[in-house]
């Protein structure tokens, strides 16, 4: 039952539409509906407003600007990234393009945007510092990363290993501003009622968006519910409490009736955060026979002043390769744009887009195949935390990886193999993604009627989460999975830490398995000997039904976490047809092999995988956004403009996972796999491009323009 591929256990409410999204939630009778206003401007003053057109305009209930919005608790940039407040429309102040500057509810959706295209505003326009080029020089070298591990880690001396070499690289690669853009927008329904506010708000987490909003709006935690049962997508986008979230909070308990604000994918630019622009400075040295001396990585990221963030950029080569001398740092650099934020994969992403590019540059003037590069530097222990790594299969994932593939086809010098028009080019990167835990809780009720329901306050976003814990709870209490029934994500179940980080799978199935472990010691304890059919124990000794709960401890009570550095390894290997006249670029296969651990469900295990190779793939060659320098406005905002990969982009691909049981990880030996797909695999497409070409793009994504004059004649 654990790892099989069933099919998602909500997939026909979601193929019938019976899977109700919060946008469509229709729980609070009819509601009213918002839209925020943003500012057109990227720094400045507002000086006048007019409102009185929208207030007359049809349909119109309310029309805030901070001239008259609810007083709210002052933002205040303390650690807890989740519980603290999150308040909007409170002063003239323009600090990003798009700030929200006026809110408009009326009576249906239309009339609210139309009401808010007719508000007047006056700005006095300032210049800022949108290109994060330009201002590059004031980044400050941070010493705590915003999600908590220190911002610089030093060993050895690398400036002498560097000057000793006798093999050195180092090189500027940059990567630009990220969306993540789940098919499902930011949208909430609020409804108060009798001093009491039940939010229906696409989260990837709801305590913690309860709590911020319980900060927010200064109301007791107790007077919120917060429902997300189904969710169409985060990637990191509905980590944090957002503009149409709390408007719509803070105007149902001004009005008394329920209100919806939906954003549009534009808004999705200007009033939900993005992965920064970084420029990585990545030094590396190495022995003529390969292995490693030096490891640097320096990332200097845009940032927001008032709320910075940091990408955890640079983490990744602290334990990806063995080398005596290290220096990893992250600089932030205050522009005036809005705060970043978690997009799929933070840090390992553009990290290891980066580090793997530039070894693959290192493994080029050696004269070393990249595969045996990586090999040759692989290591069992975490070399900055000095700590056994869990379940570390790096070379397996290569060794297996380049097996399937068919590397030893690889061209082994670049652009030297044509296909008519075509140049053809191979290309490996290693992924590795952190693995983390936190508290979590499962409640388990066995129905003597013969039904089990697993009660988390854990989220589906699309992961699969019904369907795993269903298999986890039908395994550990010995029933099909027909007979569970699984209830997620409501602020009155048990707490999780939700979905991110790819922590939520782990998490929530050793609780679901410890609370199956103590059931089945309950009703063995009461049927005095072995049984064979736990209903009818149940209906025998527990006539009421029989409940338990199970815990995931925290990482830092968890001994796992201190004697292990613990992750998941992976390898990427693809194949890519550059047309040497145009530059055009085609993907024409890609294979990852991972190593994570045990997997629960085949099924939606590989179709996170892919889904991660995919935004690889995207990082490599497609995705960037883009700040107008001089108005701070997102150019190409929306998706007609940002690109991203098709279906016609993605050919033959493939997620293959090694057989594997981390018994360090926990006792179910399973991890996270949710973004590992995603870290590592834009290195083996931009590394087959070099090969295909013999160009080095260094600024991601790789386009034609940036290819074209480098291409051979
Ligand atoms: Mo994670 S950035 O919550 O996909």
């Amino acid at each position: 039952m654990i790892g099989e591929g069933i099919n998602r256990l909500d997939g026909p409410l979601k193929v019938t539409g019976r899977a109700v999204y919060s946008y469509e939630r229709q729980d609070a009778g009819k509601p009213l509906y918002g839209y925020i206003l943003g500012a057109s401007i990227g720094k400045g003053r507002i000086t006048s407003i007019d409102t009185q057109a929208a207030e007359a305009a049809p349909g119109v209930r309310l029309v805030w600007t901070h001239k008259n919005a609810p007083e709210q608790a002052p933002f205040k940039n303390k650690p807890d990234m989740f519980g603290r407040a999150h308040p909007e429309l409170t002063s003239d102040i323009i600090d990003y393009y798009g700030k929200p500057v006026a809110f408009v509810v009326a009576d249906s959706y239309e009339e609210a945007r139309a009401a808010a295209g007719m508000i007047e505003m006056a700005y006095d326009v300032q210049p800022g510092a949108y290109d994060l080029a330009e201002h590059a020089d004031k980044g400050e070298w941070q010493e705590t990363l915003t999600i908590g591990p220190k911002g610089e880690t030093r060993f050895g001396d690398i400036d002498k290993a560097m000057a000793e070499g006798p093999v050195t690289i180092e090189a500027d690669y940059t990567t630009p501003y990220h969306f993540s853009h789940p098919i499902e927008l930011p949208a909430c329904l609020a409804d108060w009622k009798d001093g009491h506010l039940t939010v229906y708000v696409t989260a990837q987490m709801v305590a913690q968006f309860r709590g911020g909003l319980a900060a927010t709006l200064k109301l007791d935690k107790s007077q919120i519910t917060v429902d997300s049962a189904f969710v169409g997508g985060g990637f990191g986008s509905k980590l944090f409490l957002h503009a149409e979230t709390v408007l719509a909070c803070l105007a149902t308990r001004a009005i008394g009736k329920p209100v919806k604000v939906l954003l549009t994918r534009r808004q999705i630019f200007t009033l939900v955060g993005h992965r920064p622009a970084i420029i990585n400075r990545i030094r590396l040295a190495a022995t003529p026979d390969g292995r490693l001396t030096a490891i640097g990585h320096d990332a200097n990221m845009q940032s927001f002043g008032p709320e910075p963030w940091s990408e955890p950029v640079a983490t990744v080569a602290r334990s990806l390769y063995a080398a005596p001398n290290r220096l990893t740092r992250h600089a932030h650099t205050s522009l005036d744009i809005k705060t970043a934020e978690a997009v799929r994969a933070p840090g390992e992403l553009p990290g290891l887009l980066v580090f793997e590019s530039a070894l693959d540059e290192l493994g080029e003037k050696l004269g070393i195949d990249p595969v045996e590069l990586r090999i040759r530097n692989d290591t069992d222990i975490d070399p900055e935390l000095n700590l056994p790594m869990n379940g570390r299969r790096l070379a397996d994932c290569l060794r297996e990886g380049a097996k399937r593939f068919g590397w030893d086809n690889r061209p082994t010098v670049p652009a030297s193999r044509r296909e008519g028009r075509w140049l053809i080019g191979y290309g490996v990167a290693s992924c590795m993604r952190a693995h983390f835990q936190g508290p979590t809780e499962v409640k388990i009720r066995i129905e003597p009627e013969g039904r089990v329901i697993v009660y988390s306050d854990m989220t589906d976003i699309g992961t699969g989460t019904y369907t795993i814990l269903a298999q986890v709870a039908a395994a550990g209490l010995g029933v099909p999975v027909g007979q569970v029934k699984v209830e997620l994500a409501r602020t009155e179940f048990p707490l999780s830490q939700g979905s991110g980080g790819s922590w939520g799978a782990a998490n929530t199935s050793v609780a679901t398995d410890r609370a199956c472990q103590t059931l089945r010691e309950k009703i063995a304890a009461a049927a005095g000997t072995g049984y064979n059919d736990l209903f009818a124990e149940v209906r025998r000794h527990f006539p009421q039904g029989l409940e338990a709960s199970g815990k995931t401890l925290s990482s830092t009570d968890d001994p796992n976490f201190s004697k292990f550095s613990q992750n998941t390894y992976g390898a990427a290997f693809a194949e890519v047809a550059v047309d040497g006249d145009t530059g055009e670029m085609r993907l024409r296969r890609m294979l990852g092999v991972f190593a994570a651990g045990r997997i629960i469900n085949a099924k939606t295990a590989r179709s996170q995988l892919i889904g991660g190779m995919i935004w690889g793939i995207s990082a490599a060659l497609h995705e960037a956004a883009s700040v107008d320098p001089r108005h701070g406005s997102w150019v190409n905002g929306d998706l007609a403009e940002y690109l991203i990969p098709v279906h016609a982009d993605i050919p033959a691909i493939d997620a293959v996972m090694l057989d594997d049981y981390d018994e360090h990880a926990n006792h179910l030996g399973m991890k996270g796999i949710g973004e590992l797909g995603a870290c590592g695999t834009g290195g083996a497409v931009a590394n087959a491009v070099y090969n295909a070409t013999g160009v080095r793009v260094r600024d991601f994504p790789i386009t034609l323009a940036k290819l074209l004059p480098g291409l051979p004649v």
